[in-house]
């Protein structure tokens, strides 16, 4: 039989919540799908960095290079510790070294739920940037403490960095409708858009099957709202595509819904699954996180592990249980109640798949 090795890293806050409810939902459509899932878990997280002073070992990248994907809750605690040392000491660093350079993040709306638009009509894929661009973390800051302090956050985007995204983007939308939106800030950052612009247009050549259009982020976050319907595939930087993201969630009826992969393409290591949200402390230990996104996510990572039945199972699941009113409404229906209902959906999926 075949077997895939996880490495789950729950996190902090809600993330072993979100994390424990995926892990059974995917062990059981795993059984009715015919391969297996092996789990090995890493306690990384700001708990971990109390005891240790590191929010994963020397070694850590090293012993997650060797999975077939990672699963990952949220990580960030930051009444303990400040967000720019834990993400900075965990899911950036795997991000980077593991060139999980596409993160992948479907915004629409699940039957039953409700978003605050007028329309339902939507289906966007935002394509974010995931390695360098504003995340980079070039950059320093001098005479600290002083009035002359200086801080400088540089942003970097190389040819490689850019091409091989919007190529991504591209090789999505002539696999969907054809459709590219692309987006920068061109108007007013005069070198790094202006040469995300100008290497979309080369692409497009390359393309002559795919329209792009290039939207300035401002007007993406308005389209997001006002007219969704009109998009389909979008790719941004790294920080531009966090933001629309937040807010593809936000159009999709809450954080609670929303996935994300984030893919090395050429596969020479491991892909990282985990919802869009972080660790909620408002909610953490109310026990009413909803485990959708974290799922979805899971259904994500097996896909990209060649498992699309299966993973197509599991988007079945989700919908069936939202359709039936289930986890549709935030704080309504306990994280442990939404995942009952997905399990008994995959328990009672007669479709022959095999
Ligand atoms: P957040 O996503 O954790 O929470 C924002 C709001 O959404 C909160 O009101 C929260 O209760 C709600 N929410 C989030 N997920 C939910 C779910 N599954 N079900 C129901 N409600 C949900 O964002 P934040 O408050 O800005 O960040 C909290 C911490 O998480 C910070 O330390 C931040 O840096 C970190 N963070 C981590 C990740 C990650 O690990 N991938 C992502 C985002 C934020
Ligand atoms: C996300 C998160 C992270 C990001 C943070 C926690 C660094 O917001 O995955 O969207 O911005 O990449
Ligand atoms: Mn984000």
């Amino acid at each position: 039989m075949k077997s895939y090795s996880i490495a789950l890293i729950p996190g902090d806050g809600i993330g072993p919540d979100v994390i424990s409810a995926a892990w059974e939902v995917l062990q059981a459509v795993a059984d009715i799908s015919g391969f297996s899932l092996k789990s090995t878990e890493f306690p990384w997280s700001c708990a971990f960095y109390k005891q240790t002073g590191a929010m994963m070992p020397a070694d850590g990248i090293e012993s997650l290079r060797g999975f077939d994907a990672i699963l990952l809750g949220a990580v960030g605690w930051p009444a303990e510790v400040p967000d720019s040392v834990s993400l900075h000491g965990l899911l950036l660093p795997i991000r980077k070294a593991f060139v999980q350079y596409a993160n992948i993040r479907p915004h629409r709306l699940l039957p039953g739920v409700q978003g605050p638009l007028k329309t339902e009509k939507f289906d966007i894929l935002c394509i974010r940037e995931n390695t360098e661009g504003e995340y980079s973390g070039a950059g320093g800051r001098v005479h600290q403490g002083t009035s002359d302090e200086v801080a400088v956050e540089t942003s970097i985007f190389t040819r490689t960095g850019v091409e091989r995204i919007l190529r991504f983007g591209f090789e999505q939308a002539r696999a969907r409708s054809g459709k590219l939106a692309s987006v920068t800030k061109s108007n007013a950052q005069k070198h790094s858009m202006v040469f995300w612009d100008e290497i979309s247009r080369q692409l497009g050549t390359e393309y002559p099957d795919v329209e792009v259009t290039s939207y300035h982020i401002d007007a993406m976050a308005a389209r997001m709202v006002m007219e969704p319907e009109t998009l389909d595939v979008v790719v941004a930087s790294n920080l531009f595509g966090d933001i629309l993201t937040d807010l593809g969630a936000a159009i999709q009826g809450g954080l609670g819904f929303a996935a994300s992969a984030n893919i090395n393409p050429v596969k020479n290591a491991p892909s990282m699954f985990e919802p869009v949200h972080g660790s909620a402390p408002d909610i953490a230990h109310l026990g009413i996180a909803n485990p959708i996104a974290a799922i979805w996510s899971g259904a994500m990572m097996l896909e990209h592990l060649g498992e699309g039945l299966a993973a197509e199972r599991i988007m079945t699941a989700l919908e069936e249980t939202t359709a039936n009113g289930i986890g549709t409404l935030p704080g309504r229906d306990r994280t442990k109640s939404i995942t009952a209902a997905i399990l008994e959906s995959v328990a009672g999926d007669q479709m022959p798949r095999r």
